[in-house]
């Protein structure tokens, strides 16, 4: 069976959610394997507009299994609050949720010490989610972490908590002088959602297996290449690998059940949070394009950052993920411009002022008509069709599929990746 790779090649929010929802008509399974709730990928299906954080987009479909892999940090209050969305959308959930039993669970310390850490750096912060992400994997490479599995034995579970959590209140109220968070409080608040989702959980890795046996799967990447803990812009990264190899470790699945890996990019590039964006529009035209792009955080609601796309990090991105072909979306957001640039060189980046030297661009005429809704390649405008081929040179890889709108059906599917 065929399985696909979907991996966003910048700095997140490329549109992976709509690309997945649209291949997981393919699919028997659809599987999440490294971030958390940071990731915010929304869904708009018949108007109606659905954003997952921690469960994968597959599950708007009922005859898809949707996996959680280990590699997933999970916050249950998160989990239970998506879900009740969901079941309130009259979503169907039993029997189509499967999350594994390593995954690291969020702590309400994990939360505030993200949050604590953020404040006193200040000017330099990295500008996280704030939901605990980074501690939550720092405890879990520590081996201090507490798993899913450690939830079935109340008294051991209780015994780690205080242990982590002394840890981490000392540095809490001793480092950073905030509140400290009480275990029973903690427990209190915890264990009636892990009692409520716990027939979720198992070892997920011998479902995948069994479900590729049958059918093709989806493994959905949160994030992008360049917020990759190893290859990214760090320190402005996430704090896991959101490329290839933080899908095999976050899923146990090999390598050789890759068959096709599909690079997510938007037409134009956007950052949400701080850190170096040499492509960045800091300009009037920045503002514009966030504007028609709807470039509002799906998780935090902050303003994302905008500018042309960047070749060379797509390229990064192809060598990182082994990426065979691309979707290109958000293609109608550039509508109205006159003249688009594509910026493809530039030298060393300075990660205190995060000025870049010798910035190259090239330049290509707009298209001025509008792209909304096309769902043919032939009916795109000339000039739009330039656009996608040069991509396609530059890149070396070719464009198989093509967003022109937030909606399920507001695509152009140049080649079938499943054949
Ligand atoms: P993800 O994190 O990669 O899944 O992306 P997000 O969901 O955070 O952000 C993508 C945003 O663009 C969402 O609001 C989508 O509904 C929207 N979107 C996705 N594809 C298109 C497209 O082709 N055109 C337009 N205009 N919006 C799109
Ligand atoms: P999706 O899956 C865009 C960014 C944060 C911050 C950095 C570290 O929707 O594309 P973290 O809370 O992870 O420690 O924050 O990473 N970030 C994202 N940016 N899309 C995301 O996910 C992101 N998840 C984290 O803004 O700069
Ligand atoms: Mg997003």
């Amino acid at each position: 069976m065929s399985n696909v790779l979907l991996v966003g090649t910048h700095w997140g929010d490329e549109g992976k959610g709509k690309i997945v929802d649209v291949l997981s008509e393919s699919v028997s399974g659809c599987v999440r394997f490294q971030g958390g709730h940071n990731a915010g990928h929304t869904l708009v299906i018949d108007d109606v507009k659905t954003i997952l954080h921690l469960i994968p987009s597959g599950i708007l479909r009922d005859e898809v299994k949707s996996i959680i892999g280990n590699g997933v940090v999970i916050s249950l209050e998160a989990l239970n609050k998506e879900l009740d969305d969901l079941i309130s959308k009259k979503i169907k959930i039993d029997n189509k949720l499967f999350i594994s039993e390593s995954c690291h669970v969020i702590l309400p310390t994990h939360i505030a010490l993200d949050i604590a850490r953020e404040k006193s750096l200040g000017k330099s912060s990295i500008g996280t989610t704030g939901r605990g992400i980074g501690p939550t994997y720092e405890d879990k490479v520590a081996r201090r972490g507490i798993r899913l599995i450690d939830f079935f034995n109340h008294q051991n579970l209780k015994k780690k908590l205080e242990k982590s959590m002394e840890y981490h209140n000392f540095i809490l109220t001793k480092y950073y002088k905030e509140e400290s968070i009480s275990v029973d409080d903690t427990l209190n608040t915890l264990m009636p959602i892990f009692n409520k989702i716990k027939k979720f959980i198992c070892d997920v890795i011998p479902l995948i297996l069994e479900l590729n046996n049958q059918s093709n799967i989806i493994f959905e990447g949160a994030q992008g290449a360049m917020l990759d803990v190893d290859h990214g812009t760090y320190p402005y990264v996430t704090s896991s690998n959101t490329t290839l190899s933080g899908m095999i470790s976050g899923t146990g699945i090999g390598v050789d059940k890759v068959n096709y890996s599909l690079g997510i990019t938007k037409a134009y590039t956007t950052r949400v949070g701080h850190g170096p964006f040499p492509s960045e529009l800091d300009n009037e035209l920045g503002l514009n394009i966030a504007k028609w792009g709807g470039e509002v955080g799906a998780t935090t609601g902050r303003a994302r950052r905008c500018g042309w796309l960047d070749l060379k990090i797509l390229e990064k991105s192809i060598e990182l993920n082994r990426i065979d072909g691309i979707a290109l979306t958000k293609l109608d957001v550039l509508d109205n411009l006159e003249s688009i640039k594509i910026c493809t060189s530039y030298g060393a980046i300075n990660y205190d002022t995060f000025e870049v030297d010798d910035l190259e661009y090239i330049e290509l005429e707009g298209w001025q008509s509008s792209t909304v809704g096309i769902t043919n390649m032939a009916d795109l405008p000339k000039k739009a069709i330039e656009y996608i081929k040069t991509i396609e040179e530059l890149s070396k890889r070719p464009i198989v599929m093509i967003s022109t709108g937030p909606s399920r059906n507001q695509i152009i599917s140049v080649k079938n990746i499943f054949s």
